[in-house]
């Protein structure tokens, strides 16, 4: 689907739809009542019979209106003039995307993006409409052979925004950076959503070499060999119950001077977590597919901040290792030794992220980092604390928590910070090993990433637990392409 802007009057306009806002009590937005005015009063006369039920994102398709260019209108029930909230465009957009969606149109001039929302600007209103209408058209039927089985729509062409030509310049920014980001989230959400017996660690660095070769990006793939060269004992141990070997991937994007410290992204790369001999319960284990979520959200915004070529350096980190119960897997009591040189007793195997994370985070010193970031599906209690709502965020930098927090607000990528307050720390001492790999008590989220704060003393630092935002579950189960637009708003923000 193209993206586009327009800010000419709709007389001018042609389209196979219009969409446009209608307020509470029949009240017509300014372009309602220019269409009006054009129809010679049709519109109202036809609003009036009530067919548009005044309830937020509800619409009315009205065909063959007189004096007016377009053939069709979808009218749009917006609410009280003037008091559209943010939460109400996004899900009037939503809306709007399905019947488009549903519909066979060429070119769709919408006129939402210039209703006023308190506290969204132009820019805002387009990005986040591009990225809720990509959500709403995404689809994963890779693996359905059947045609009928594959949701019948068609896209339309063209979709155009109107917005003020006062605003047009930063309308004009937002559909450049929106495209970069929806580009990345589909190479996110396509990753999460393979299955594991496809998406194995090895599919992941052939699809980082893919993706190195195409926008441009330094890459080196250390294969089992190579890992254990670098003394990895934590990703080593995660990997040895699987036939799968590990694979550690680092990508470099570089579009700044050398001497710019980069910003490292870290992500989770567990292509299935069964638990290990800690072996997890049946019910909805298809889902630790998705335990990958946090590398491939560092593939989606790499591929974004290179189409856009912003000018700093990144570097993108993956361990990646299936976690699996063998004859040769790691077992509860086990103590196995980290790249950092300290050593961690293994009390429950099902805590693996930490482990492979602690290596990947010890790996990123070598890079003289300005921040560290890891992405990671790491604890279910994340989801018992924030929901699927907000990111757990984590970090030993105040600074950091609020880039990142701003970030959240402006892509609607959002995050809750939780305490990492040394009180937490005892919880994963080990009487026999320098740590140990799951906290005694309450606070699990917190307590991982206490664990995680062991090998990240020398760089600032955020841990994003995206166990809840990640993936939706259930029948519908879908990766979301979070944080990737938090992500690329936070580098963003780094260069403006
Ligand atoms: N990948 C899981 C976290 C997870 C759980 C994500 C449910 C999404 C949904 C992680 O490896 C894990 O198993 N964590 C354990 C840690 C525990 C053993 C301390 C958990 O949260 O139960
Ligand atoms: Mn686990
Ligand atoms: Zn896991």
């Amino acid at each position: 689907m193209h993206y586009a802007l327009t800010s000419i009057e709709p007389a001018k306009e042609q389209a196979d739809c219009f969409i446009v806002g209608v307020f509470q009590n029949k009240k017509l937005s300014k372009i309602a009542e220019q269409l009006d005015q054009a129809s010679q009063g049709a519109i109202r006369n036809l609003l009036a019979k009530n067919d548009l039920v005044e309830e937020i994102g509800r619409s009315l398709l009205l065909y063959s209106i007189p004096g007016v260019s377009s053939a069709r209108i979808l009218f749009v029930y917006c609410g009280e003039e003037g008091k559209l909230k943010p939460s109400d465009f996004r899900k009037i957009t939503c809306c709007v995307a399905s019947v488009v969606k549903s519909a066979k149109w060429d070119r769709v001039v919408n006129y939402l993006t210039d209703l006023e929302v308190k506290g969204l600007d132009a820019y805002t209103k387009v990005r986040q409409s591009i990225e809720l209408i990509e959500d709403c058209f995404y689809s994963f039927d890779q693996f359905k052979t059947k045609k009928a089985d594959k949701p019948a729509f068609s896209a339309p062409k063209e979709f155009v925004f109107n917005v003020a030509s006062a605003d047009s310049a930063k309308a004009e920014e937002a559909i450049k950076q929106a495209v970069a980001i929806i580009t990345g989230i589909k190479l996110t959400k396509d990753l999460a959503n393979s299955p594991a017996n496809i998406c194995t660690p090895h599919y992941m660095a052939e699809q980082a070499k893919a993706l190195a070769k195409e926008v441009e990006l330094d890459i080196q793939v250390l294969k089992k060999d190579a890992i254990e060269k670098e003394g990895m004992g934590a990703l080593l141990a995660v990997a040895q119950g699987s036939e799968q070997p590990p694979h550690f991937v680092v990508l470099e994007y570089n579009g700044a001077k050398k001497d710019q410290k980069p910003v490292v992204l870290v992500g989770k790369g567990v292509t299935f977590d069964s638990g290990g001999i800690c072996i997890k319960p049946a019910a909805g284990l298809e889902e630790m597919k998705f335990d990958m979520a946090g590398a491939a959200s560092v593939l989606g915004t790499l591929k974004a901040i290179a189409l856009l070529k912003l000018p700093i350096n990144v570097v993108g980190i993956m361990p990646l290792t299936e976690n699996l119960p063998s004859g040769s897997a790691v077992k509860p009591g086990d103590i196995i030794k980290s790249l950092s040189g300290q050593t961690i007793e293994v009390i429950n195997t099902d805590a693996e992220g930490r482990l492979i994370l602690a290596d990947a985070l010890t790996y990123s010193e070598r890079f003289e980092p300005d921040v560290v970031i890891d992405m990671a599906t790491l604890t279910g209690a994340i989801i018992i604390a924030l929901g699927a709502v907000a990111t757990g965020l984590m970090s030993n930098d105040s600074t950091l928590t609020n880039e990142l927090e701003k970030a959240g607000e402006q892509s609607h990528d959002r995050i809750w910070a939780l305490p990492l307050w040394d009180d937490y720390q005892e919880q994963i001492d080990s009487n026999i090993a320098d740590i140990s790999n799951i906290g005694v008590g309450g606070g699990k989220s917190i307590t991982a990433a206490c664990f995680l704060s062991r090998f990240t003393k020398k760089f600032r630092w955020a841990h994003l637990d995206i166990a809840g935002t990640a993936w939706r579950s259930g029948q519908n189960k879908a990766a979301t392409g979070r944080p990737v637009s938090l992500l690329v708003q936070f580098l963003l923000n780094r260069i403006s």
